[in-house]
């Protein structure tokens, strides 16, 4: 499939929690092969948009699009979850705490969804696993537990085990929030890696630091609206609303 195809783009998506409007009329396109940084206050949605994007969460109007691929509201109208099983084989998600399986080692974890959705046999999976482990630097680590390991390799883990379905982008949520200022650099380093091969990144951080020397574009959602969308010095350095001078007066301190 060439990249252009594989184009996210969201019209008019709106979502409520009962009578709460969390996400409010979003349009938004984001290109293959970009790295988006979605910044924005505790509450804002960012969380809530990402489920979105990959068929956690439910919305109530509007559309997603990937590629051929359509994702409305009403779930009929998506082929019963096929939609959505198509959305999350082209894009992976990666959470704050890794949701690792713990009963399972590193190298069962990350040979699990190749096997089971796949249907890799065991020694293509057990391959493809342990180049992905070398990758994020944890080949020597594949008998381990999940409870054996650091936070930082944890979350190498787990981007490993969502590469492992060679999707063509990733969706983050916070991924170094849990972790040390030296062990967040470890998985920040992984994702510029991964941007240089051209993956498709969407990435919910408070790391602005990140979003300014990585992203190639950073989103700021408030109140359930996407109030500054620009490249990171434009948002970052000359917000143009109020709130979004305040959101960031108060994370740069
Ligand atoms: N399952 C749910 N049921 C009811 N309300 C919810 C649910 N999930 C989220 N919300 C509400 O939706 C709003 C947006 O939440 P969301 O988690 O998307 O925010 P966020 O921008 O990711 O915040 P944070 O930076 O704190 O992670 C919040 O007010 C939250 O309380
Ligand atoms: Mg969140």
């Amino acid at each position: 499939m060439p990249n252009g195809e594989l184009e996210i783009s969201i019209r008019d998506l709106t979502k409520r929690f009962g009578d709460r409007l969390i996400l409010d009329r979003i349009n938004l396109t984001i290109q293959s092969g970009q790295t988006v940084a979605l910044i924005g206050p505790s509450g804002g949605g960012k969380s809530t948009l990402l489920r979105c994007l990959n068929g956690l969460t439910q919305f109530d109007d509007g559309e997603i699009r990937v590629g051929a691929h359509t994702l409305r509201p009403d779930r009929r109208a998506n082929g019963g979850g096929a939609v959505v099983h198509q959305l999350r084989r082209l894009f992976g998600m990666v959470f704050q705490d890794f949701q690792l399986f713990p009963h399972l080692s590193v190298l069962a974890n990350v040979i699990e969804a190749p096997r089971l959705v796949l249907g890799l046999d065991h020694d293509a999976a057990v391959e493809r696993a342990r180049k992905l482990l070398k990758r994020v630097g944890l080949a020597e680590h594949e008998n381990a537990w999940p409870q054996q390991l650091s936070g930082g390799q944890k979350q190498r883990v787990a981007i490993a085990r969502a590469l492992a379905m060679e999707p063509r982008g990733l969706l983050c949520d916070e991924i170094t929030s849990a972790l040390d200022p030296e062990l967040k650099n470890e998985v920040l380093a992984v994702l510029e890696d991964l941007k240089r091969e051209g993956m498709t990144l969407l990435m919910v951080t408070h790391e602005i630091g990140f979003a300014r020397r990585a992203a190639d574009r950073v989103l700021l959602l408030a109140d359930g609206k996407i109030i500054e969308d620009g490249l990171p010095a434009e948002v970052l350095d000359q917000p143009k609303t109020p709130r979004a001078r305040a959101f960031l007066r108060s994370v740069l301190g």
